[in-house]
């Protein structure tokens, strides 16, 4: 089973030409409401690939949460362990450009509120992969990424939004998956400096023994294992539509792949060519594909790349 702790949102996302400036107003095209939220989407990507996927998260008492929930429970995301807090759901406000590109605000609410300890050790024990990322609280991620490691349980985390991360942090982890502003805030504050991506992520794999990836969006992935070369895959080739939660996409695949025992490389392949779907439609939820959609995209890519099976 995937063990996701993490946000849950509702997403406010307007379509424009072009994303404002400071201080501008833009006229937009349309506007969706939908589920969102990075911890949200990471769990329901999962499960659409047909992993056992557990989220757990909070959301408010108010009349967000039911929309906040609707696709994870469609899916069957297992959400007995959601707390329901006095207060406000997340809600992110989201500008899509004409290109696909967004700009996002969250407004965090009772997510910042979700208690670690509200994973009890049987469901931990029960956990093959923990995935985490930073909409939650710091300390309780921290807390819980501890309770797992001495469980023997996997961590990925997604740094995103990018926070400065503390060596206790770090040190329980087994991925590191950031995109580009996400590394460069990471590796910064441990004083690792160097002009090629290449360079840092190998550098940050070698001094925390753990592996790290490094999303580029169009660009594919860079990624590397500890002791080893980073390697560097492309990205799948689509008409994009909107990229929100390309990342927890790939986040979300990735980490179900690897409860089914795919190797590391099989997994990025994986979650890489679930993102590239994923922005061919609009939404983050709502857009995602599901494991029909990714093994005959997958199949495709590999022979397009001529990469062994
Ligand atoms: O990564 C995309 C997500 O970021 C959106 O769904 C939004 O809710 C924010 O959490």
């Amino acid at each position: 089973m995937l063990l996701v702790f993490g946000s849950i949102n509702v997403d406010m996302a307007f379509d424009a030409e072009v994303l404002p400036q400071a201080g501008e107003t833009v006229m937009g095209n349309g506007y969706r409401i939908s589920p969102g939220g990075k911890g949200a989407n990471q769990a329901h990507a999962a499960r659409l690939d047909g992993s056992a996927t557990t989220l757990v998260g909070a959301v408010g008492n108010d009349a967000m949460a039911e929309m906040a929930l609707q696709a994870l429970t469609t899916a069957k995301v297992d959400l007995s362990h959601i707390q329901r807090l006095n207060g406000q759901t997340g809600c992110a406000a989201i500008v899509v450009d004409g290109q696909g590109e967004n700009q996002i605000v969250v407004a965090p609410g009772v997510n910042l509120a979700a208690r670690a300890d509200h994973v009890s050790e049987d469901v931990l024990a029960k956990a093959n992969v923990l995935l985490l990322q930073m909409e939650t609280d710091y300390s309780q991620n921290t807390a819980l990424a501890l309770r797992a490691r001495q469980l023997g349980c996997p961590v990925v985390l997604n740094n995103a939004p990018a926070k400065p991360l503390g060596v206790d942090l770090l040190q329980a982890l087994d991925v590191l998956i950031v995109n580009q502003s996400e590394l460069t805030m990471t590796t910064q504050i441990l004083g690792i400096r160097a002009s090629d991506p290449g360079v840092l992520v190998q550098t940050l794999a070698q001094r925390f023994s753990f592996n790290v990836v490094l999303t580029l969006g169009g660009q594919g992935l860079i990624a590397c294992q500890p002791g080893q070369l980073p390697l560097m895959l492309p990205a799948l080739i689509v008409p994009v539509v909107d990229t929100t939660g390309a990342g927890d996409t790939f986040s979300g695949v990735f980490a179900a792949a690897l409860v089914r025992h795919q190797s590391f490389e099989q997994a990025l392949m994986r979650g890489l060519v679930a993102a590239g779907l994923s922005c061919m439609r609009p939404g983050a939820q709502l857009g995602q594909p599901n494991f029909k959609d990714i093994d005959a995209a997958l199949a495709a890519y590999q022979t397009l790349h001529r990469i062994e099976r």
